[in-house]
């Protein structure tokens, strides 16, 4: 059955819920305080890149069910369903900071003059959903009209955003009454995907346990390559044999240079941090973050194994996003290790597909950007890939060869067979193929 929706929060999560709901049939308004990207949006532009979603929006506003509006007001007393979508980015603590969910919950709360249900989209912590019903009460000029809140946290991941929320896997309900629980699940009926029931609390801890567990497969497929530079072994064969057992499953299982982005790195700090509030050691999940913050450097480390000392060096940079097919920068491993190449004192030329304009932000005047992959690596003493664009995948090594000054790639994401690199005699970098060490020593305990 068709729906009234506002989208409070039109970022990553609600402009592609607003979409993609406009798209199975619902009539949904995207509202967002950030007035510059409502413009955008009325505009016929989208403020992110996110494949196949400029087009989507175009296909729904054209056809009437969906709209932008900054009227975040007018927007909530004309639908009978809520969605909070908005950001809860990492404060100093680690917590979640959930300061625009308690806004966005007043002001709710002040337009709310008949029964609605509230959706929670946001990643939040445990407990929050009962905050926002106690929020949305306060602020409500009359403190008796019955309203629900429900946890439907999201699980799409940014460069197929669209397609995740198109063949959703699984959708998440918590909520306390039954009625309200089916109400949230029917809009989603059409996808045909599994619903999962569950109090508020478990939804809210489902999304943080979710990414909590990716990460710890990432931490530890990187400490396993870690080990594997140590003993000759390739990370890549053993992520193989391992992959295939199906009760681990292949996938988040590409050893690297850690994760990045909006999500795992906050989110794993605020499990940490609302384990600490509960008084329980979760040493696991600190270990997962300590991991993931050394493997951030890792591939300055085999730069400086390769150069020696980096002052006067010319270093490319070849992908500043997080992961490949968006512009976005939350928390990329780029932002650590561009940095500290300038502070060694490289002189560093940087590219991404997408990510330039955002770059720029980041990077400002520190660092000089490049206009395309060859143009980027002329003349330099490494290439360093930092995302697996497929523009980086798949470079005219021939070429390659003949641009850079001196012929090494350090490749964080191991993009190339190192047999390959052999081939066209370049001198190749990367994570957990190559022995680092004298792997003999290491065999040594063996056989004594
Ligand atoms: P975002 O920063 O891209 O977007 C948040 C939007 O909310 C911004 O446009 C901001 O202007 C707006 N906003 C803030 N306060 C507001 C208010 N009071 N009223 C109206 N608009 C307001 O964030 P995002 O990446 O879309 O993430 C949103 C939430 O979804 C977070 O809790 C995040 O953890 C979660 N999440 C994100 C992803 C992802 O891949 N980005 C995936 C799953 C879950
Ligand atoms: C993640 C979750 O996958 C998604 O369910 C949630 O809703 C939001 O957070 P996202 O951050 O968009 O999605 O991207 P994802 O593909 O999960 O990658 C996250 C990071 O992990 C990236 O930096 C990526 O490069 C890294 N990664 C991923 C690895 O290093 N190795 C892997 O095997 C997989």
């Amino acid at each position: 059955m068709m729906r009234t929706i506002a989208m409070i929060g039109t970022g990553y999560v609600g402009l592609v819920n607003g979409t993609c709901l406009a798209h199975i049939g619902h009539q949904v308004q995207c509202c967002d305080a950030n007035l510059d990207k409502i413009e955008l949006l009325q505009q016929g532009s989208i403020p992110i890149y996110e494949p196949g979603l400029e087009a989507l929006v175009a296909e729904n506003v054209t056809a009437g069910r969906l709209s932008f509006t900054s009227d975040i007001a007018s927007a909530i007393e004309q639908s009978e369903l809520l969605f909070i979508a908005v950001g809860t980015p990492m404060s100093e603590t680690g917590a979640a900071d959930i300061s625009y969910v308690r806004a966005a919950a007043e002001l709710i709360g002040r337009h709310l003059t008949v029964s609605k249900t509230i959706v929670i989209k946001s990643t939040v912590p445990l407990g929050t959903g009962r905050n926002v019903e106690n929020w949305i009460r306060m602020a409500m000029p009359d403190p008796h009209i019955p309203f629900d809140v429900v946890s439907n946290p999201e699980f799409l991941r940014e460069g197929s955003a669209v397609a995740d929320f198109m063949k959703m896997e699984r959708c998440i309900v918590g909520a306390i009454r039954p009625e309200a629980a089916k109400l949230v699940a029917d809009c989603f009926e059409p996808l045909g995907t599994r619903t999962h029931f569950t109090s508020p609390e478990s939804a809210e801890m489902i999304k943080y346990a979710a990414n909590a567990f990716l990460a710890t497969k990432i931490s530890f497929i990187n400490a396993v390559a870690n080990l594997c530079e140590r003993y000759g072994a390739d990370v890549e064969d053993v992520a193989r044999g391992i992959g295939s057992d199906s009760r681990i499953g292949s996938a988040f299982l590409r050893a690297g240079i850690g994760y990045g982005g909006s999500c795992f790195p906050k989110d794993t700090h605020a499990l940490s941090w609302m384990a600490d509030q509960a008084g329980y050691e979760f040493g696991l999940l600190k270990e997962v973050i300590h991991t993931n913050e050394e493997q951030k450097y890792m591939l300055l480390r085999k730069l400086v194994q390769a150069l020696g000392d980096l002052h006067g060096t010319k270093i490319a940079v070849l992908g500043l996003a997080f992961k490949p097919n968006t512009d976005d920068m939350r928390d990329a491993p780029s932002l650590a290790l561009i940095p500290a190449l300038v502070a060694a004192g490289a002189h560093v030329r940087v590219y991404d597909p997408v990510a330039m304009t955002e770059a720029r932000k980041w990077f400002g005047n520190s660092v000089e950007y490049g206009t395309g992959v060859y143009q980027t690596i002329s003349g330099c003493d490494a290439c360093m890939i930092v995302t697996e664009w497929n523009e980086f995948t798949s470079m005219d090594l021939n070429q390659v060869r003949q641009l850079l000054a001196k012929p090494i790639i350090v490749d964080g994401r191991n993009c190339y067979s190192p047999a390959i690199m052999q081939e066209h005699q370049i001198e190749y970098h990367s994570i957990g193929r190559t022995a680092t060490v004298n792997t003999e020593a290491n065999y040594n305990y063996i056989v004594s």
